[in-house]
């Protein structure tokens, strides 16, 4: 198709997703046809620095030869069998390496083909292990206010996102939501101003023991958080906060899951975010970079102890997705763990790291950036109307600011990034894990000009 007719089409046919499409009756939608590295080409030939990895997904980069190698040798061979009661060397291999790098004893990979399908089988897994082991009338979850989890009934009914939410109503009952980490805004938080960072995150993670204990301990299955929570901007975890949760998942019986969707992968600078931050959780939820998109792929990897009684007699979990573990789709996962192996992409971020964040540290001297947070390749800029009381945008603003402006700025200015007011508004970063000071510099400076003409139009 030639570029005007690939705009047509796209209003006319592609139901794009998350997207206002009456934006584009009038205007082409954006068409990205080629990546290399840390760049993306759209249908124009105009070059974009990736600042987003896709959507926290190409973390080897765009262009590489030996991922689209694997997914066509594996489909030569055999491109298509399901892992129901039968199995495919591809699979057996990845679950043996993804166990492998899990820590403690996160042993049992079920796979699926995306980070919801991982989060919605993770609530029903721990639904039915306490049925199980004779706890019935545990099947309640908890999660954190603004976190995003997934669009499926039940992962949606784990997100704390009340615009995403709203139309699905009702949803499954039993999912209650804390607060997030949001240090920045702590004081609103809490009602107590002034905490320290470690006192914030032994509250935060209090406020879970608060609800198990409202809800009854004998009704809570499981608490599902991110490592660094996305949806919001990038609340890392307060000192001591991940100690105090699994002290409290332990005391009250309630499982631990670390739905690292994003933050696995390298996006930390570690295989699993849970390591970076010295937890072990019951369960993990992946998907996203296992694979840096090359092929869709997820997994919900389960401790021993808790798959300990789906392995007995006739016990078994009536679940599954036709196309989880995907024989193409482990392959290409398998060369893309072998290259992050290969290349030191984990240590790569680790070694970075502190340099990302002093170059966006930088744009906090702009009237218009109140906060500068985040962990590894991972950081969201929080903008507001008044720095010195963190006062934030009303939803006029917002609305003028980040999808009337910002969004389009900064793509027309050449980088491709997400600006979001899920929570408040933010500016989100997440390169290819290959990206160094040079893509740094490159994302401070247009975020520098184009945050700065945003400011001149409020
Ligand atoms: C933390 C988290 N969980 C779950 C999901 C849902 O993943 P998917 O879009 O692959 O269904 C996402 C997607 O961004 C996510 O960030």
């Amino acid at each position: 198709m030639s570029t005007d007719s690939l705009d047509k089409s796209a209003y006319d046919h592609l139901w794009m997703h998350f997207t206002r499409m009456s934006g584009y009756r009038d205007n082409p939608v954006p068409t990205i046809v080629r990546g290399q590295g840390a760049r993306i080409y759209d249908s124009n030939g105009k070059s974009y620095l990736d600042g987003l990895a896709g959507l926290f997904v190409v973390q080897a980069g765009h262009g590489r030869v030996e991922l689209a190698e694997a997914a066509y040798k594996q489909a030569q061979e055999l491109a298509f069998f399901p892992l129901w009661s039968y199995a495919h060397p591809q699979a057996i291999e990845l679950a043996d390496r993804l166990a492998h790098y899990a820590p403690g004893d996160l042993n049992k990979v079920f796979f699926t083909t995306g980070g919801g399908e991982a989060v919605e089988t993770a609530w029903k897994l721990a639904k039915q292990y306490f049925k199980l082991v004779g706890k019935p009338m545990k099947h309640k979850v908890i999660s954190r206010n603004i976190a995003y989890h997934g669009t499926p009934h039940g992962a949606l009914s784990i997100t704390g996102i009340p615009d995403a939410k709203k139309y699905f109503e009702p949803l499954v009952p039993g999912a209650h939501k804390v607060p997030n980490t949001n240090y920045y805004r702590a004081d609103e938080i809490t009602g107590v101003p002034g905490m320290s960072e470690k006192d914030f995150g032994i509250w935060c993670a209090n406020q879970v023991e608060n609800m198990i204990l409202t809800e009854g301990p004998e009704t809570v299955a499981a608490v599902f958080v991110e490592p660094v929570q996305n949806s919001g901007g990038c609340f890392p975890p307060p000192p001591g906060y991940f100690a105090r949760l699994r002290e409290i998942c332990d005391e009250y019986d309630v499982l631990l899951v670390s739905d690292e969707v994003i933050c696995a992968f390298g996006r930390l600078g570690t295989m699993f975010a849970c390591d970076k931050f010295g937890y072990v959780p019951d369960i993990i939820t992946c998907a996203k970079g296992m694979t840096s998109g090359y092929s869709p792929i997820g997994a919900t990897i389960v401790s021993d102890r808790i798959a300990a009684p789906f392995y007995e007699g006739t016990n078994y979990f009536p679940h599954g997705y036709t196309f989880g573990g995907h024989p193409v789709s482990s392959a290409v996962a398998l060369a893309n763990l072998e290259l992050f192996e290969r290349e030191g992409l984990n240590q790569h971020v680790l070694d970075n790291e502190g340099a990302f964040r002093s170059t966006l540290d930088k744009l906090k001297d702009l009237p218009i950036v109140g906060d500068v947070r985040g962990d590894g390749y991972f950081y969201g800029i929080e903008l507001v109307k008044d720095k010195a009381t963190k006062e934030t945008f009303n939803d006029d603003e917002s609305e003028r600011l980040l999808r009337g402006f910002l969004s389009k700025a900064l793509f027309d200015a050449g980088l491709y990034c997400r600006a979001d007011d899920r929570g408040d508004p933010v500016v989100q970063l997440a390169p290819p894990l290959i990206v160094g000071q040079a893509e740094f510099d490159e994302i401070e400076q247009t975020l520098r000009s184009v945050l700065t003409e945003a400011w001149t139009r409020l």
